[in-house]
């Protein structure tokens, strides 16, 4: 059966349930032990300066963010954003009363209020489970967010093609998130340019099938 890719119903990015309660003990296990590694990795790769306003769309239950409190200090923000009950309750639980790091209930599908404020914004294995219509939504809010030379930070599946991988790849691909599919075969670059971007840099990780994707906002500093 042949999935479309334009229904918001084929889409698993809403983690819910005991999946949203053990998501971070989940994903070491998936990842064989090597998730807290690559995710140190890949925060270190953000470049962060101490007194960075940071964006994180689908913050997830806080991990990267307690990540990149190490590189962060007093006049920093970090805003993290998500809708799932059980990944908010654990990243507000993560940061109660923390003098920098805050964590709200808000959909990044809609338009966000921020213009200009933000030298990074952040996303991590959240863009490719939308649609490409909401995709473009997301990036039109990062953009927006985001003062000119500012980066948005894609950390993400990369860009490959799906047909000619390994059998294994392309299930292993169709059981996360059918629009996963639809998201690698997609010029990301090419996207974000049109959108406002460029000055890219790429970080790959996990044999090139993952990648952190960094793209400077237009305009001066
Ligand atoms: C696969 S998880 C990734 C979480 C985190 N970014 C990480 O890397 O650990 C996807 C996250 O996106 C959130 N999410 C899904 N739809 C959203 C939306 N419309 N607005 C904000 N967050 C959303 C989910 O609740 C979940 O926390």
């Amino acid at each position: 059966m042949t999935t479309n890719y334009n229904d918001r119903s084929v889409s698993k990015v809403e983690v819910t349930g005991s999946e949203a309660r053990h998501y971070d003990f989940f994903m070491n296990v998936i990842t064989g032990g090597t998730y807290p590694f690559f995710i140190r990795r890949s925060v270190q790769e953000m470049h962060i300066q101490p007194e960075d306003k940071i964006l994180v769309l689908g913050a997830g239950t806080g991990r990267n963010i307690s990540l990149m409190n190490k590189y962060l200090s007093e006049g920093a923000h970090v805003l993290g954003l998500d809708i799932g009950p059980e990944m908010l309750e654990q990243a507000q639980r993560r940061f109660t009363d923390h003098p920098y790091v805050s964590i709200e209930n808000q959909s990044i599908v809609e338009p966000l209020p921020y213009q200009g404020e933000f030298d990074k914004v952040f996303i991590s294995f959240v863009l490719h489970g939308f649609i490409q219509e909401d995709r473009l939504k997301i990036i039109a809010n990062a953009q927006r967010a985001l003062r000119p030379g500012g980066e948005f930070i894609i950390l993400d599946y990369n860009q490959f093609d799906m047909e000619h991988s390994p059998r294994l790849v392309q299930f292993i691909f169709k059981m996360e998130c059918p629009l996963a599919t639809d998201f690698v075969e997609r010029d990301l670059e090419s996207i974000l340019r049109e959108q406002g971007f460029d000055k890219f840099r790429t970080h790959p990780h996990y044999r090139g099938y993952v990648r952190l994707l960094a793209a400077q906002k237009k305009g001066e500093n």
